[in-house]
């Protein structure tokens, strides 16, 4: 055998003792999550992952590969929090909630704690549609956005994949919208004053909606009406004045904790 295919041997070899050792550390990883269950200790815990990539790297004997093996070891970490997450929350996380409630952000950064890829609605629209949703709301009216909005609330509900999924705030008008999202995920309203979203918003050009009256009267009437629908929709609330974005996600993770979802296709 030539010098070459001697070290592909070892390649092979060492690949299959990875993927062993994997393996192995996945079921470690189911264990933990479920004797975490049993003694009621959160499951999340970033402290407890820098201690590890620390620790990992005081292992690393060639210092040249030490950024190469943290760089693995988080992704080995973010694989762990999606088997983890998969198994506490086999369902769609979808936040719901007027414009400026943080959604996008909070769904972002929820994402990243329970390793679930996050969907937002109105740039998934935009991407697919190729047009800013002011420019389609302008140009192509309010139903037909609604009726882009439905189509896509249906694919991506769909999915096989769970996601953390936030909506635009005029989701929930819709009957259909509110039973695709329900029966396949856990529906979030994040709640916050007039006073606040306004303070949020008001330098937006982007909301449709409020151009020509972007004012805490008209914040607070569109609010009115809606609520109701929010109220419908909602699995739990979440009040956001003067949280932080962590303060918020760390509340929604601890509530599903406690809810029980059976997801239907
Ligand atoms: C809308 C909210 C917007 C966007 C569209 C309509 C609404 O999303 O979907 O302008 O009806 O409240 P955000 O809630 O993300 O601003």
């Amino acid at each position: 055998m030539d010098e070459l295919s001697l070290l592909r041997n070892e390649i092979d070899e060492l690949d299959r003792k990875l993927v062993e050792v994997l393996e192995k550390r996945m079921y470690v990883v189911m264990n933990i999550m479920k004797a975490k269950k049993r003694m009621g200790i959160p499951v999340m815990n970033q402290d407890r992952e820098c201690e590890v990539i620390t620790k990992i790297s005081s292992y690393v004997q060639n210092q040249r590969f030490r950024n190469e093996i943290q760089f693995i070891q988080k992704k080995v970490m973010e694989s762990s929090r999606r088997i983890q997450s998969e198994q506490l929350f086999p369902y769609h996380i979808v936040l719901v909630g007027f414009m400026g409630t943080g959604k996008s952000t909070v769904a972002r950064e929820i994402g990243e704690m329970v390793g679930k890829h996050s969907i937002d609605i109105d740039q998934f629209i935009e991407e697919q549609e190729a047009a800013r949703i002011s420019d389609i709301f302008q140009l192509q009216g309010e139903n037909t956005f609604r009726e882009i909005e439905k189509k896509v609330i249906k694919k991506i509900t769909s999915q096989l994949e769970t996601t953390v999924i936030s909506t635009g705030g005029g989701v929930v008008l819709n009957e259909e919208n509110i039973r695709n999202l329900k029966q396949t995920g856990v529906v979030i309203w994040l709640k916050a004053s007039p006073e606040e979203i306004y303070q949020r918003i008001k330098e937006s050009t982007e909301r449709p909606l409020l151009k020509e009256d972007m004012s805490v009267n008209k914040i607070a009437s569109l609010l009115q009406q809606r609520i109701p629908f929010y109220g419908k929709a909602a699995d739990f609330i979440v009040e956001t004045d003067e949280k932080s974005v962590k303060e918020i996600c760390l509340e929604i993770v601890k509530k599903l904790g406690s809810v029980q979802h059976d997801r239907r296709y």
